[in-house]
This record gives C-alpha cells, structure tokens and sequence, in this order.
C-alpha cells in the first residue's frame, strides 16, 4: 500500500500524514526533510548551488538518517535546524539540481520497499510512485498556511514574522512549481482536497472516506 500526500508548503501534508499513519499502521515518510537535510549539508560546508562537482561529492557520502520524528544528518539530530529560516530560504534550489532529486528518489524507493507507507513531498504521486494506490493533493489559501507554519514555529521558539514566512511560501511555490525537473502538480488521478477553513480532523475523515472506498 502506498499513498501518496503532494501539495504546496503548509497546505497540511504532514500533520495529516502521520495522522493516517498512525490510524491505518503505515509508515511515514515526510520527503521534504531530506531536501532539507541535504541543504543543511551544503550549508554547513559552503558549498555553492552551482559547484556540481561538489554536490555530487556530497550526495555520495551523505549520512541522512530518519528515525520516526528525528532526522538526523552526519549522526546529529537536527531535527530543528532543518525547520529554520535559513534552509527554508534555501531548500527550493536545493530541490531544484536534477543529482540532488535523483539521488532522493532512489532513496525514497529503497525506504519504501516491501512496506505500507504514506509519504509527503512535492512528486510523490507523479514522479516517486506514479503507481501508487491513492494520491492526495492537498491545497489552501496561500494566507492560510503561512498562518499555520506561523504557529507552528512560534510554537518551536522561532522568532519570525508572519510576513516573511508568508514570502517565504509564496516564493517556494512558484520555485517548486515552475522547476524543470520534477515540479509541484497534481497528477491526473490524484484527488484534490481544498483544506482551507478546515480543520484536521476534518481533512482526516474525508481522505479515511477515501482510503476506505477503495477497499
Ligand atoms: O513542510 P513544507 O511544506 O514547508 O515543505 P517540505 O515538505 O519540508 O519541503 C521543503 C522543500 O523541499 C519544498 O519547498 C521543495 O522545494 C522540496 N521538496 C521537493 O522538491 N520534493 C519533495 N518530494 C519534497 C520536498
């Protein structure tokens, strides 16, 4: 079983995954973190979005590891570091070099052998598993999510306006939606589900609704 959780960033696609994965006992995969893990990397060693030689050298010796709400990268647990301002200004061009996506999805393939999971990314449902057995693509106002990541952060001790992370957002999208490789989009047979003005629980019961219909 696979399901597959696409859509733009704060639209819900990771409360509401490891909400199904706890209800239906799949395992989750939030795919975006590794994007962020590697951008971290390439931070953390100055390496420049245009040195392919070493960003090749770095995707080979990556050390990422995820263990349930912890992500770690070199044995570190940076599962915060990785939610900051910084990688979040940075993750989309990260997202962006075709090696980077290439070696992610392999590993997002290899996690998700002989397992039921639930992943959450951007080409879940278009590009990692195009056969996957249901596909959502979540949706909302972009004022709406900014508000949500908002609180989340302040929630985590993060001192940042609502206006930069709606920026933020916006500038994300457009990055994620317009790249040549892989780009944020509905697949033809995912369901779309507007959560804006809904709350969790909501959302929850009509993705079961679904999952539940196709027996
Ligand atoms: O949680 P949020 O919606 O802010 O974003 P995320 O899921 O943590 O993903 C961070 C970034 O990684 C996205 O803005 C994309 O640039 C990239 N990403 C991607 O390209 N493909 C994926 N499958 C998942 C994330």
């Amino acid at each position: 079983m696979i399901i597959a959780v696409d859509g733009p960033a704060g639209s819900g696609k990771s409360t509401i995954s490891k909400l199904l994965a706890k209800e239906l006992g799949l395992v989750y995969l939030d795919t975006g973190a590794m994007y962020r893990l590697f951008t971290l990397k390439m931070l953390k060693e100055n390496v420049s979005f245009s040195d392919n030689d070493k960003i090749n050298e770095l995707l080979e010796k990556l050390n990422i590891n995820i263990e349930n709400d912890k992500f770690y990268l070199d044995d570190e647990d940076v599962s915060k570091e990785i939610r900051k301002t910084d990688v979040a200004e940075n993750v989309s061009k990260t997202a962006a070099i075709d090696e980077v996506r290439e070696k992610m999805v392999s590993l997002q393939r290899e996690f998700s052998k002989s397992k039921n999971v639930i992943l959450d990314g951007r080409d879940i449902g278009t590009v990692v598993f195009p056969e996957a057995d249901i596909k959502i693509f979540l949706v909302a106002d972009p004022r709406e999510r900014a508000e949500r990541r908002f609180k989340e952060l302040k929630a985590k001790g993060e001192n940042i306006s609502l206006d930069s992370i709606y920026e933020n957002i916006l500038k994300r999208d457009k990055l994620d939606s317009t790249r040549e490789n892989s780009p944020l989009k509905k697949a033809n047979d995912a369901i779309e589900v507007d959560t804006t003005g809904k709350n969790i629980e909501e959302v929850k019961n009509i993705i079961l609704n679904l999952y539940n219909n196709k027996g």
